[in-house]
């Protein structure tokens, strides 16, 4: 009897000391099959009570279902705080540092060419005019023989060409040629478009000059266009593209395809005209190169220039972008650096 109380001791100081041990739920599992279940220590020596006298029996098995009881509620209290543990460790690992800065999310923009593009076209199709698209690859003829420039006239090397290995195929070098594919689609017809895209020029690359860049071509063609509305639309262009109060100035100036030909000014927008590095201190801004269409360009669209007129602009996008956004260097535009995109809005 004694041995068996003895064993019953022993066995509960064992289990309680290798529980104190068991640091995971799987091996508080492992901890009870060995010695609460049913091949376990504690049945084993459960089945040892049967061989004692009948005296000796119930204060034996109190003894037992005490040392069970224990047990069971040792084994009960040590998983709780293996589970508690589990959780505190899964927290801490899992820690949000809330203190931590965040992470900006990196949100693409327009291109300042493109937003520029896009305020030109607004501006103009508020005018009235329709978008139309001509080609970036020309003929000589389109590009220059149509538009009324004489072969070996000075002016065809006032803008030097890309040529291709077909010597009639050239990059157009601006946007002028689209003149005549809409005056042929459209006579006699009036006319009032824009035609905005690339240009190519075979130049040396600086701050003002790239060798591909983009131009807005503007036409009005049709009975009794003047050169008032040319000077109208122009002074509301300035208006709504550098701000309202905008004064215009015209220069006379020479382009085989109009007559007569200026050049364009805005009061500059940053001194007020008072005079400064970016106007070189003349007050004034050139933005554009304009026109009446030339009669033998009108006939070369299919227009009889005894009954039609018509004006023409083209100008510069980045040039447009540049002044309105204080970007002293084309070459900013297609470097493909994104700090420019970054800074430029
Ligand atoms: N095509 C000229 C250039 O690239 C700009 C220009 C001037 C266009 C006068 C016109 C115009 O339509 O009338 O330098």
């Amino acid at each position: 009897m004694s041995t068996l109380l003895q064993e019953l001791e022993q066995l509960q100081q064992e289990a309680e000391t290798t529980l104190a041990q068991t640091a995971t739920t799987e091996a508080s599992e492992a901890w009870y099959r060995e010695y609460l279940g049913r091949s376990g220590k504690l049945t084993a020596l459960l089945r040892g009570l049967g061989q004692l006298s009948k005296e000796e029996r119930p204060s034996a098995g109190q003894v037992a279902n005490r040392v069970k009881t224990t047990l069971e509620a040792a084994l009960q209290s040590h998983q709780e705080a293996i589970k508690q543990a589990e959780i505190a460790r899964a927290l801490s690992a899992e820690a949000v540092d809330v203190t931590l800065p965040g992470r900006p999310q990196v949100v693409g923009k327009l291109h300042p060419t493109t937003l520029t593009m896009r305020e030109i076209v607004n501006i103009c199709v508020q005018m009235g005019f329709q978008v139309y698209d001509s080609p970036e690859v020309e003929t000589d003829e389109y590009n220059f023989g149509l538009l009324n420039f004489l072969p070996g006239h000075p002016a065809r090397e006032m803008q030097d060409t890309f040529f291709t290995t077909n010597p009639d195929v050239i990059l157009r070098t601006h946007t002028s040629p689209g003149q005549i594919h809409a005056m042929r689609q459209f006579a006699p017809e009036p006319i009032r478009v824009i035609l905005p895209g690339k240009c190519f020029r075979n130049e040396d690359v600086t701050a003002r000059a790239e060798m591909m860049f983009y131009q807005v071509e503007g036409l009005v063609v049709g009975r009794n266009v003047t050169f008032s509305d040319l000077k109208g639309v122009l002074l509301n262009f300035a208006n709504q593209m550098y701000g309202e109060g905008r004064s215009i100035r015209f220069r006379k100036a020479y382009f085989p395809f109009t007559e007569p030909s200026v050049e364009v000014d805005v009061d500059c927008i940053l001194c007020g005209a008072k005079g400064c590095r970016v106007c070189k201190y003349s007050g004034w801004l050139e933005i554009l190169g304009a026109g009446m269409v030339h009669p033998v360009v009108l006939k070369n669209g299919g227009y009889d220039p005894a009954e039609f007129s018509g004006f023409a602009w083209g100008m510069g996008i980045e040039r447009q972008a540049m002044l309105k956004r204080s970007i002293d260097d084309i070459r900013y535009f297609y470097d493909n650096d994104a700090r420019f995109l970054a800074r430029v809005g």
